[in-house]
């Protein structure tokens, strides 16, 4: 039985238009009107660049960046037990300077883990160097990391990674339980995976994990879906994917993107597709410029080409409009499911309605609106004008958990 203050908890959403009445020249400026993360994968020696203009570039249209290769287990970890962290803190120092947020791109994966497979024999060993490995990049970088990809892949790679074959079938649920008590509450845990953008068995293997782990109390917080894609997006497709994960009460960030040879509707579609989801939280384009995509320089996958890079104006136009178009009342609902903190969703929505209220209460301010979450026993609340008005529900699966409408 979930209990429930009796007290409301804040809220006062007033100025959440106003971020709407000005059209932004900046995607970060659209982006974070509607309490998105945009971003871009990317390395320190990349930002450090200063014979191109790259590191502009990413300032001026990304509020959000992950290390491309840098936090991976073989770049973190080599040899089993030398840690080494200087490509995240050259990425984290960038995005402090930068006011930017951070995902953290991977802790278990079957690739890019030599080190690692070297040394899982079996599961004592297995599980060792999966608590050391979290315990120290997790502890390392755990006060800048907001999404945390704590399983790469692991849906695709089934039984053939080496951590499957070391540790066996809960290997996954281990890692992210060891994640949650390394990391604690300050990141979300997400599980991310390709081929899984749209609604396919893939994804519906993805949801039956999930929901297995909430039963469960294995702690999850978001799913990525990695949209390695090509043109021709099918937005009604991957936004009914993004939405059954909202109705679990998950968020889904859309974690590596590229659309190769998209055309301006490629991106308007896919932008669309998240931003019409109050659980997608994040949008990140696996790199800046085609000139240094891992899928070749003419690949016609991101904003911008070449190196110097050249902003494709007709695709970042088409991102700009797409964001500018989002429904402000989705964007109200995104703006209050983000305060949740990290390890309150899903089973573990005892425990936040539970928490103290000031802890609760979470106002987070989004440049000129402030949005406060309320938590009533009957989704009603008393607004500033003394009237009774129901809450714009987070989720249906957070009862009595909203926002006060304007
Ligand atoms: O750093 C070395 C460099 O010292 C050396 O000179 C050069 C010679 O080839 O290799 C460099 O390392 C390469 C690294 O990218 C950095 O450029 C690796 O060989 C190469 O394998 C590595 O590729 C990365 C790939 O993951 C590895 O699996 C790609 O950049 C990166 O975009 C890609 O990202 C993955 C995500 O992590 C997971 N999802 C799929 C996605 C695309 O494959």
């Amino acid at each position: 039985m979930i209990r429930r203050p009796l007290i409301a908890i804040v809220a006062f959403p007033f100025l959440i238009s106003s971020a709407w009445s000005q059209a932004a020249t900046r995607i970060r400026d659209a982006a974070d009107a509607i309490g998105l993360n945009f971003g871009l994968a990317t390395s320190a020696n990349q930002v450090r660049d200063t014979t191109s203009t790259y590191a502009v570039d990413a300032k001026t249209q990304y509020n959000f960046a992950v290390c491309e290769n840098d936090m991976k287990f073989d770049n973190t970890e080599g040899p089993i037990g030398t840690f080494k962290y200087t490509g995240g803190d050259g990425l984290s120092a960038f995005c402090v300077a930068n006011k930017m947020k951070m995902r953290g791109h991977n802790f278990i994966w079957h690739s890019q883990s030599n080190t690692a497979s070297g040394a899982v024999h079996d599961r004592t060993s297995g599980l060792t160097v999966m608590r050391n490995h979290i315990t120290a990049v997790g502890g390392h970088f755990k006060d800048k990391i907001l999404e945390w990809d704590v399983l790469n892949e692991t849906q695709s790679a089934g039984t053939s990674s080496f951590w499957y074959k070391g540790i066996g079938a809960d290997y996954t649920d281990s890692a992210l339980a060891i994640a949650r008590s390394v990391i604690g509450t300050s990141g979300y845990l997400y599980s991310n995976d390709y081929g899984a953008d749209g609604v396919n068995s893939k994804s519906t293997a993805i949801l039956t994990q999930a929901k297995k782990w909430q039963s469960s109390k294995v702690p999850i917080d978001g799913i990525g879906f990695q949209c390695h894609l090509g043109h021709g997006i099918n937005k009604a497709d991957i936004s009914a994917n993004i939405k059954r994960f909202g109705d679990i009460g998950l968020r889904v960030s859309l974690t590596e993107i590229d659309i190769t040879q998209a055309t301006t509707a490629d991106w308007t579609a896919l932008v669309g597709a998240c931003v019409e989801n109050w659980n997608c939280t994040s949008f990140v384009t696996w790199g800046l410029t085609d000139a240094s995509s891992w899928i070749g320089s003419t690949c016609g996958c991101l904003l911008y080409n070449g190196n110097p890079p050249t902003p494709k104006n007709d695709m970042i136009s088409a991102v700009l409009a797409a964001l500018a178009a989002a429904d402000p009342a989705v964007a109200a609902k995104r703006k209050a499911f983000i305060a949740i903190p990290p390890g309150s969703l899903g089973p573990n929505i005892d425990q936040v309605l539970q928490r103290p209220l000031a802890h609760r209460s979470a106002e987070v301010l989004f440049g000129a609106s402030s949005v406060r979450i309320f938590s009533t026993p009957n989704g009603n609340a008393i607004d500033a004008l003394g009237r009774n008005r129901a809450l714009i529900p987070v989720s249906s699966n957070l009862p009595g958990l909203g926002i006060l409408p304007q």
